[in-house]
């Protein structure tokens, strides 16, 4: 069988930057609370008008660009957010049409912050099983028109920010690029990180009631997700090595999804890898959900902390529970 590996990397973030004292403006919280506890000092908010699929294709225009294909070489595009631009249809086929592409499938992934994992091993899968040469990966969400920005929502609403990253899956010769993949998931805590509505056990599936009682809005149990988080990331980032018969001493570098600083300090400290092996950009952009593995990738790549050769490590827990890793030989 065939390899595969990620021929390009793209990001997108839009240009308007909120500090946290831009928050303290809006709800009852301090600069001190938002950067001790999260770790993130700014993170970017779209105008209205633009979309999550806008953003995406932002990104995936630039990944093409990078893998030095054009875009009609793009067979199948898989698109993970939990923002999409309307409840259906996903937001993957406004992508496709943006980016002009004829009629190629354009398969939706909703699986959170581990959305653009379980993409790329989709992508891995198809690739590797000769189905597809170029796979488009997008990772894209517009968080900031869902948020509550009073202090109800406060625990929540600094977290979290907008952008797009993607990739470009092709082929590689076997055992380069993509080694392996990991997938998991444990829906019976899928409430403790959840937004409710609209929903159609509802009838009907939106309503005055419901806007009213803030059932759009997300809501989170942190304390339960942060625990759950600093297990799994390092029990799902040693099964991706054991699976490759490598060590932690192999890893150049682990991009972890960026769900917030404390998290990543402490995945660090339980896999016992200096604090420079794990990349972290959520102080600029905060949590991006299904975005934050491929915008930080995208950077690792253009500030040339990835080379060939290097054995990296992506791995992410969020929403559902679901938690994945995927190593590549880069
Ligand atoms: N500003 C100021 N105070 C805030 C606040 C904010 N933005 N958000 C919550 N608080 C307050 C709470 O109301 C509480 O006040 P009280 O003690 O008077 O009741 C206090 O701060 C402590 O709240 P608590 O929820 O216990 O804080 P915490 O130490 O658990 O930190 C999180 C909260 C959300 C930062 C933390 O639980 C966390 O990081 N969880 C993981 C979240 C995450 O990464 N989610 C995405 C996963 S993909």
């Amino acid at each position: 069988m065939r390899g595969a590996r990620i021929l390009g990397t793209g990001r997108a973030l839009p240009p308007r930057v909120v500090t946290n004292t831009d928050l303290t403006k809006l709800m009852d919280t301090t600069e001190e609370w938002i950067v001790q506890r999260t770790g993130v000092r700014e993170r970017r908010f779209v105008d209205p008008g633009t979309g999550s699929s806008d953003l995406g294709a932002e990104a995936a225009r630039a990944a093409v660009s990078r893998a030095g294909i054009s875009l009609s070489d793009i067979d199948f595009l898989v698109f993970a957010t939990l923002t999409p631009d309307y409840f259906f249809p996903g937001g993957g086929v406004f992508v496709q049409e943006m980016l002009g592409l004829p009629t190629v499938g354009a398969l939706d992934v909703r699986t959170q912050c581990t959305g653009f994992l379980y993409g790329l091993s989709v992508a891995e899968a198809y690739v590797k099983g000769g189905f597809f040469d170029h796979v488009l990966v997008i990772g894209s969400e517009v968080q900031s028109t869902g948020l509550d920005m009073s202090t109800a929502g406060r625990d929540v609403s600094v977290i979290f920010g907008d952008g797009a990253g993607a990739v470009v899956v092709g082929p590689a010769e076997e055992g380069r690029g993509i080694l392996s993949s990991h997938l998991h998931a444990e829906g019976k805590y899928a409430r403790e990180l959840m937004c409710e509505a609209p929903s159609s056990l509802e009838h009907p599936r939106i309503s005055h009631e419901m806007l009213s009682a803030g059932r759009h809005l997300p809501r989170m149990n942190g304390r339960y997700v942060f625990t759950h988080a600093v297990r799994r990331f390092p029990e799902v980032i040693r099964e991706a090595l054991a699976a490759n018969g490598v060590s932690m001493a192999d890893l150049s570098l682990v991009i972890p999804h960026q769900a917030n600083l404390r998290i990543t300090q402490a995945v660090a400290n339980a896999l016992g890898v200096p604090g420079e092996k794990v990349y972290s950009n959520v102080e600029r952009y905060g949590n991006t959900t299904a975005a934050s593995i491929p915008i930080a990738l995208d950077e690792c790549v253009e500030q040339g902390r990835i080379r060939e050769g290097d054995l990296v490590c992506l791995a992410a827990f969020g929403s559902g529970f679901t938690w994945a890793s995927t190593l590549i030989r880069w």
